[in-house]
C-alpha cells in the first residue's frame, strides 16, 4: 500500500489567518512521514492557494515566492491538485485533505462546499455543521430548538443597527442587565468580542462587532468557568475529559489567548463525577444536534453561582498547536497528537465512504 496523499490547508481569508498558521505547523511537523505524502499548501489573505515544501515558512514571512498557484477544481472527474500557471496541469492525486483553517472560508463550510463538490475527502465537519458551528446565532437557534442549554441572547444584523441604533439599544438592555457580550456572529479568536459594561460601552461594542460581521450578537453576561471538551468521530463520536480555562484577562480575550501566557488550562478541569458525566453528555448533544463529523470542540460557560452549564460554542477546526485545549484533552485521555492526526484522517475517508453510498441517481422503476 502507497502512502496516502494529504493536503493541508493553511492561512486563508480570515482576521485568524495568523493563529492558523501556528496550527498548521504542529499539524505539518506531527503527520508522520513513514504513512504519508504531505502537500502544504498555504493560502494567502487574499484567498490565493500555493503549494510548495516551505510554503508555511514563506507564508509566515508573508511571501508567496517560488511557491506554485494551485487550485482543487469543483469537478470530481478531475481530481487532485492542479498548478494553474505556468500551465495547468495535475501536480498531485489527493486522498484527503486538513484544512487548518480557523475562521471564516475555512471554518464555516464554504471550503467544505468545494471540498464536497470536488469530491475529495477532508477532515472534520461537512457543509452544514460547518456553517451553524461558524454562526453563533444560528446555533444558538439550534441549541434552543434541541432543548439545549444557553444563555439568553439577541442577533442584530449591522443594517439594522446602523439605521435604528436607539431600537438596538433598548432590545439589547431589555434582555439582561449589563454586562453585556457583543461579537460578530461569524468569527473566532475573540475578535470583534467586547463586555460591556454600560449604555456608552454597548454602543462602541455594536460598532465594533459590526465592522466584523453583518451579523452580531448579544449575550447576556454571565459570571462563568470556562469549560471545554473535545469531540473525535463520526457517527459513534467519543468525549474526552473536560478542561479548564482560566483567562489571564477579563474574559478570554485574543490578548490571553494568544499574545501573553497569562491564561492557564487546567486538565482535567477541576469538576465533580456528576459535573464531568454533565458536560460531557452535552458536548455529544451538541456535536450530533449541528451533524458534526470529524472533530470538535465544544465551549461552555459554568455559572459560577449557579452551577449550570451552558453550551457558548462549537469550534469545528479548533485550534491545533500542541499547546492547544483541543490536542491536550485527547492527550491527556489517552491520545497522543500524532494517533489523533491518524484518527482524524481515517475518519475523513470513512465519513467519504458513507457519503458515496447515498445514491444519485433516481430511476422511478427500481424506488
Ligand atoms: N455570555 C457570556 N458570558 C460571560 N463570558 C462570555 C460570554 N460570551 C463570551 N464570553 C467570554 O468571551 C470569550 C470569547 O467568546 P466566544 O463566544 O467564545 O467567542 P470566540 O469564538 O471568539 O472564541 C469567551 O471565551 C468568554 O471568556
Ligand atoms: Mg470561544
Amino acid at each position: 500500500m502507497g502512502k496516502l496523499r494529504v493536503a493541508v490547508l493553511f492561512g486563508g481569508r480570515s482576521g485568524e489567518h495568523a493563529v492558523s498558521l501556528v496550527s498548521a505547523r504542529s499539524v505539518l511537523q506531527h503527520l508522520d512521514p513513514n504513512k504519508y505524502e504531505v502537500y502544504p499548501i498555504g493560502i494567502t489573505l487574499e484567498g490565493a492557494w500555493y503549494f510548495g515544501q516551505d510554503a508555511l515558512a514563506l507564508l509566515q514571512q508573508g511571501t508567496t515566492q517560488g511557491l506554485k498557484p494551485v487550485a482543487i477544481l469543483p469537478d470530481p472527474t478531475r481530481p487532485g491538485l492542479w498548478q494553474l500557471a505556468p500551465v495547468l496541469e495535475r501536480l498531485a492525486q489527493v486522498d484527503v485533505v486538513f484544512p487548518v483553517l480557523h475562521g471564516p472560508y475555512g471554518e464555516d463550510g464554504t471550503l467544505q462546499g468545494l471540498l464536497e463538490m470536488a469530491g475529495v475527502a477532508y477532515v472534520g465537519a461537512g457543509v452544514a455543521a460547518s456553517a451553524l458551528a461558524m454562526d453563533k446565532g444560528l446555533f444558538k437557534d439550534l441549541m434552543r430548538a434541541h432543548g439545549l442549554p444557553v444563555v439568553r441572547y439577541r442577533v442584530f444584523t449591522r443594517r439594522r443597527w446602523e439605521q435604528d441604533p436607539e431600537a438596538v439599544i433598548a432590545e439589547c438592555e431589555a434582555l439582561a442587565p449589563y454586562p453585556l457580550f457583543v461579537k460578530p456572529a461569524n468569527l473566532g479568536s475573540s475578535v470583534g468580542v467586547t463586555k460591556a459594561k454600560d449604555r456608552a460601552g454597548l454602543r462602541q461594542a455594536l460598532d465594533l462587532a459590526a465592522r466584523y460581521d453583518r451579523r452580531i450578537i448579544v449575550e447576556e453576561g454571565i459570571p462563568a468557568r470556562e469549560i471545554e471538551v473535545s469531540v473525535l468521530g463520526n457517527e459513534d463520536p467519543q468525549a474526552s475529559i473536560p478542561g479548564e480555562i482560566v483567562p489571564g484577562d477579563e474574559f478570554y480575550t485574543y490578548r490571553a489567548k494568544y499574545l501573553d501566557d497569562s491564561s492557564r488550562l487546567l486538565i482535567p478541569a477541576p469538576l465533580t463525577e456528576d459535573q464531568t458525566a454533565q458536560v460531557q453528555a452535552l458536548a455529544l448533544a451538541a456535536y450530533r444536534a449541528i451533524d458534526a463529523a470529524g472533530m470538535a470542540r465544544v465551549d461552555f460557560l459554568l455559572h459560577k453561582e449557579t452551577g449550570a452549564f451552558y453550551i457558548s460554542e462549537v469550534n469545528t477546526i479548533p485550534g491545533f498547536t500542541p499547546i492547544s485545549m483541543y490536542p491536550k484533552l485527547w492527550e491527556a485521555s489517552g491520545l497522543p497528537y500524532p494517533a489523533l492526526l491518524d484518527r482524524l484522517i481515517e475518519l475523513a475517508l470513512e465519513r467519504k465512504r458513507e457519503r458515496d453510498r447515498t445514491r444519485i441517481r433516481y430511476t422511478p422503476e427500481e424506488g
